[in-house]
């Protein structure tokens, strides 16, 4: 196939996310929940390199999984182990299935992980946008907006999100409903800097909301209303904002984990303005106004001894 343009190579950065509000309404038919939630991207973020081969047999995708330094080990294995299925796969798949000309470009798509999985920080959502943005870019495809979100849509309830981040770069904050498909641009809080604490176990999504279903907590949209005075609220004083850090997830997740009661407290008392779960878990984050609260949190926690499998990254929204 002829070189649809002279770039050869592109590279990504595919952001990780917070949830900095997130409610969980009923079940609906198709097994999914409705839910309302903020969605906030974040400087952490995995990266993807995305090669034409100059040779190569027609429709070879050559997938290679890195990871960052002090990737835990426990986590690659586990993508490796899965990477038939990894998300950044799947979309290259959906894709090229419904572009067949994608297949007679040999490509080589490198993935370096650093977000956290099972985490609740949409790693593999924000990949699998990367590669409809990175391949429809490298060979020039052109393909409409509304395609590309339609493929979002199949691949993931955050995928659009990612998709909308990977667009328009200057806006990180999200409103979304539905599925978590339906997204309306937020203006970002003042407060953006974020200290990540990774537990040191996961959470599978289905798991979680399998776990909230069990809990017969009552499941009820109660905040559909508050979009219009939430655009000021979040930005004028996100302090003041009293759904910030508030998570249907939260009770469950904290009933059933110790670790993350204490984690939840210990950042209040540091002084964090929020504390919140992200997603469906299994990380939490805390919020400050310097990015050196966060690390002084950091240093303070790590003296305490809380648990040797603890991860931290001190973040922004961005
Ligand atoms: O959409 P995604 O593939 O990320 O969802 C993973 C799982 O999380 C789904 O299979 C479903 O069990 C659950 N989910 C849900 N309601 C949502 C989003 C996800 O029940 N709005």
């Amino acid at each position: 196939m002829r070189p649809y343009n002279s770039m050869n190579s592109i590279t990504l950065h595919c952001p990780a996310k917070i949830n900095l509000f997130l409610e969980v309404g009923p079940r609906r038919r198709d097994g999914y929940h409705s839910l309302n939630t903020i969605l906030a991207s974040l400087r952490l973020s995995d990266r993807l390199l995305l090669k034409r081969r100059l040779r190569g047999p027609a429709g070879a995708i050559d997938f290679r999984l890195q990871f960052a330094k002090d990737y835990p080990a426990t986590w690659a294995k586990l993508l490796r182990r899965g990477i038939d299925q990894n998300l950044a796969m799947r979309a290259y798949r959906l894709l090229s299935g419904q572009y067949p000309q994608i297949r007679s470009v040999p490509l080589t798509l490198t993935l370096v992980k650093k977000i956290p999985i099972q985490a609740g920080l949409g790693g593999g959502s924000s990949d699998a946008a990367g590669v409809l943005v990175g391949v429809n870019q490298l060979l020039n495809l052109h393909i409409p907006w509304r395609n590309l979100l339609r493929m979002a849509r199949v691949l993931g309830s955050d995928v659009p999100f990612f998709l909308h981040c990977m667009r328009d770069k200057k806006i990180p904050c999200f409103w979304a409903s539905g599925r978590g498909e339906h997204l309306k641009r937020l203006a970002a809080p003042k407060i953006r800097h974020v200290l990540l604490v990774h537990p040191g176990f996961g959470m599978a999504t289905s798991r979680a909301y399998q776990l909230f279903d069990q809990d017969g907590a009552a499941a009820r949209l109660t905040s559909s209303g508050i979009l219009p005075t939430l655009k000021q609220e979040l930005v004028a004083d996100c302090q003041q904002w009293r759904w910030l850090g508030t998570n249907s997830f939260e009770s469950v997740l904290m009933r059933q984990y110790a670790l993350l009661r204490r984690l939840k407290s210990r950042l209040r008392r540091e002084g964090a303005l929020a504390v919140g779960v992200s997603g469906s878990g299994s990380c939490l984050y805390a919020m400050a106004k310097r990015a050196r609260e966060c690390r002084g949190w950091v240093r303070k926690m790590k003296q305490a001894g809380l648990s040797r499998r603890l991860r931290y990254y001190v973040t922004a929204i961005e």
